[in-house]
């Protein structure tokens, strides 16, 4: 014969212990002071990145026994930036573990979505909340904690420096001007018309002053393209077509639409082509686009003979070159 089980009492919660700070106002500071010293460590570790940052030198090193030769600035801003964000979390879980209040409560499930009375109770009761944890009666806290949080967000401000210096004017100030020769690159070397045979294409460069190096930056916006035609194949307003020579017409290399390399040139069509997004300028017209999403033909240089008859520019490109995504003076 089956005995009916008997249903298991209710075991509810445990009993709730009390923390020693919840009894104890010794413990309770002491408890407090931890905090503050958590949050104050914190603070130091974003002092110590700015410091890092700015007054150690980049090519400074010491030696740290387990690590060898170590970059001092580097260290120096990953020490700070690792205090900052670890005390600042340190000390916040201390707070809620030893002086947050420490009452047990049921929730319940509802719906997705409180009614307006239960959300007007949430934040009276976020508001007793605050007021029992006593941030009014805890300044030591609430004054190292406003320290360490207002510090905690300057790293990430002081790391946008380091994209670089914004554009300004970078794109209207060339090394192309009035009489800089035109050089092969590679080679440096000053070319004649008759260097370019009809349908020819070549990249040049600005001839530098003696002693002064070509910089990634230079070779950025000073590349231009050399495209040999018969001068009657041109259809060009008067002005543009005195900035050609014996047919040879100059275009900025670097796309206006953002900026690759246009590198292909069709001989049949006399189009240019941009491989980035297909753009295609047209080499008879002053370079107009005729296809693509470039909003602007490729800025046309003056170029004429010296003395020597070495191609030299006329003067500086009239435009700014480059893409055209922000603001020109030109
Ligand atoms: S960069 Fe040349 S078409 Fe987009």
């Amino acid at each position: 014969m089956s005995k009916e089980l008997e249903p298991l009492a209710d075991p509810g919660l445990p009993e709730h212990i009390h923390r020693k700070a919840d009894t104890d106002p010794i413990a309770a500071k002491r408890a407090e002071r931890q905090v503050a010293v958590l949050f104050s460590l914190s603070a130091f570790g974003t002092l110590l990145f700015i410091y890092s940052y700015f007054f150690i030198k980049e090519d400074q090193f010491i030696f740290i026994p387990i690590m060898g030769s170590t970059n001092a600035q580097q260290l120096g801003i990953g020490m700070g930036m690792a205090m900052s964000l670890l005390f600042i979390g340190f000390g916040a879980v201390h707070w809620a573990k030893t002086l947050m209040p420490d009452q047990e409560v049921i929730a319940y499930r509802h719906e997705m979505r409180s009614d307006d009375s239960d959300r007007g109770e949430f934040v009276k009761a976020a508001k007793e909340g605050a007021e029992i944890a006593g941030l009014g009666r805890r300044p030591l806290i609430k004054r190292s904690l406003a320290a360490a949080a207002g510090l905690a967000g300057l790293p990430a401000i002081l790391l946008l420096r380091d994209l670089g210096p914004l554009p300004g004017n970078a794109l209207n100030e060339t090394n192309w001007k009035t009489g800089t020769r035109l050089v092969t690159d590679p080679g440096d070397r000053p070319i004649k018309a008759s260097d370019l045979e009809v349908g020819g294409v070549a990249q040049v460069m600005p001839a530098l002053p003696t002693g002064k190096k070509r910089t990634l930056e230079d070779i950025a916006k000073d590349a231009v393209l050399l495209i040999r035609l018969r001068p009657a194949e041109f259809q060009l307003d008067p002005e543009r077509l005195s900035w050609t020579h014996e047919g040879i017409i100059a275009f900025s290399k670097i796309c206006s639409h953002m900026g690759c390399a246009v590198a292909l040139y069709e001989q049949t069509t006399k189009h240019l082509l941009c491989p980035c997004h297909q753009s295609t300028f047209d080499v008879t017209r002053a370079a107009k686009v005729i296809f693509g999403p470039a909003a602007r033909p490729l800025p046309q240089l003056a170029i004429t003979v010296d003395a020597d008859g070495y191609l030299i520019a006329k003067q500086p490109f009239t435009e700014a070159v480059g893409p055209s995504f922000w603001e020109r003076k030109s």
